[in-house]
Parts: C-alpha cells; structure tokens; sequence
C-alpha cells in the first residue's frame, strides 16, 4: 500500500486540527501495519530542540505487552483519575455534564486497553542514563512529533488519544517495554478505528487565552 494513499482525501490540516478530540472508545479491528508505521513517520517529521531527533516510538501489538501496560493504566485512573472524577465537578469551561461523559470514556479506555490494537509509546534516548531533570527538559522535544502523530490518525479517520496515566511508574513501564536507562516514556497512545463519530473539538474562546502585545 501506497502511504500517501492512506490519507483521507479531503481532509484539510484545519479540518483535521478542529476535529481531533481525544477518542477513548475503538473497535478492536486490526489496524494496517502500513497505518501505524505511517502514524510513526509523520511523528518523526516533527522538530526537536537543537534538531536532536531523540524521539523513539514503541508499537505495542503484543497481547501480553498490552496487557500490562492496561494493568499500569488502570493504577494511574484508579489512584489519579477516579477521586478527581467522583467529584464530578464542572470546570468553567466543562460542564458537569460533560465531565461526566469524559469520565466514562475514560472508565472504558481502562477497561478495554489490552484490547486496542496498537498502543503506542512516544519515548526519548538521551544517550546516557537519564534522570527526572532530564526527562523533564527532553518533554518539548517529543510532544509536537505526539501531536503530528494525533493528527495524522485523525487524517487517516483512526481514533486516538494522548494518555500518561499509565507511565507513572518509570521503573515499572521501563521493565515492561525493556527500556535501556538513556530512555524515558511520555505518553501512551492508543490507536484503533474509532466506535463513535468525529465531532468537533471545544475550547476556550480567543477572547481568553489571548493578547496582542502585552497580557495586561
Ligand atoms: C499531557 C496530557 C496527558 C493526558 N493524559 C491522559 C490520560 O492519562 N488518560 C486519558 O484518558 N486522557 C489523557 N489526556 C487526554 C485529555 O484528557 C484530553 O486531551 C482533553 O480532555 C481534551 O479532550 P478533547 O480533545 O476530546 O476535547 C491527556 C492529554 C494530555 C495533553
């Protein structure tokens, strides 16, 4: 298969930036090897600080693998997530309602994880033994290749979302994915053909989040 034929066709960049909502809930229908691998190439077009392309990206497929990486999810949701969640709060700018329906998104992606088809892990080699300092500074460096890689699943009418819950626990995601000490994990991105529709993103209006000039 031809990768640039995997794009949908009249999708524009604008089309895709305003309809790239975080989708929890995919089927469990395999996903071309051709898609993931063209998921990963455009996340590697992405810039890096002082262009140091340090970014590395696991696709996990393996049942086991996945397995345990749902296990690490489910203690970030249920230790973080969940007691936040049961507030059920509003934001200002999310309703309560809205929060709700999140929620159960999440609950689903936690209960479903093993069984996405691909799970994919945004990591950086640093080339010697890396510590939180580090991982820190290195996180604007992975970051625009994870968004080019959300965008173009979003192009290619695959669903995915950005998570961490999982990676909490360096040590243990490090064993899981036989990580060397030079690389640390960012984010955890599940990737499948979305059960519901594309909608459009919401978000705090300009009015809010932006100034000419000076803030005040
Ligand atoms: C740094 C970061 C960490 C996130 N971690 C998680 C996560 O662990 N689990 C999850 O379900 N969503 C996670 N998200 C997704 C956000 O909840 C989501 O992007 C946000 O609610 C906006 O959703 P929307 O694009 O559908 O409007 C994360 C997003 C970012 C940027």
């Amino acid at each position: 298969m031809n990768t640039s034929d995997l794009l949908v066709d009249d999708m524009g960049i604008f089309d895709a930036i305003y309809s790239c909502r975080a989708m929890r809930r995919l089927q469990q229908r395999e996903v071309p090897e051709e898609m993931l691998i063209k998921l990963v190439d455009a996340a590697n077009q992405a810039p890096s600080g002082s262009n140091s392309q340090n970014g590395r990206w696991i696709i996990v497929r393996d049942a086991s693998t996945k397995q345990k990486l749902a296990d690490l999810n489910r203690i970030g949701v249920e230790g973080y997530l969940i007691p936040q969640l049961e507030k059920n709060t509003s934001l200002p700018h999310q309703s309560a309602e809205k929060r709700s329906r999140m929620a159960d998104a999440v609950m689903w992606q936690m209960e479903h994880m093993h069984e996405i088809p691909a799970l994919i892990i945004a990591c950086m080699d640093f080339g010697e033994k890396v510590n939180a300092q580090m991982a820190a500074a290195g996180a604007g460096s992975i970051w625009p290749g994870i968004q080019n890689l959300l965008l173009s699943a979003r192009a290619m009418g695959l669903g995915a979302a950005p998570t961490t819950l999982a990676l909490g626990n360096p040590k243990a995601v490090k064993d899981v994915l036989n990580l060397p000490d030079s690389m640390a994990a960012y984010c955890l991105i599940p990737v499948g053909y979305p059960s519901g529709k594309f909608g459009p993103v919401t978000r705090k209006p300009l009015t809010e989040i932006m100034r000419f000039d000076q803030w005040s």
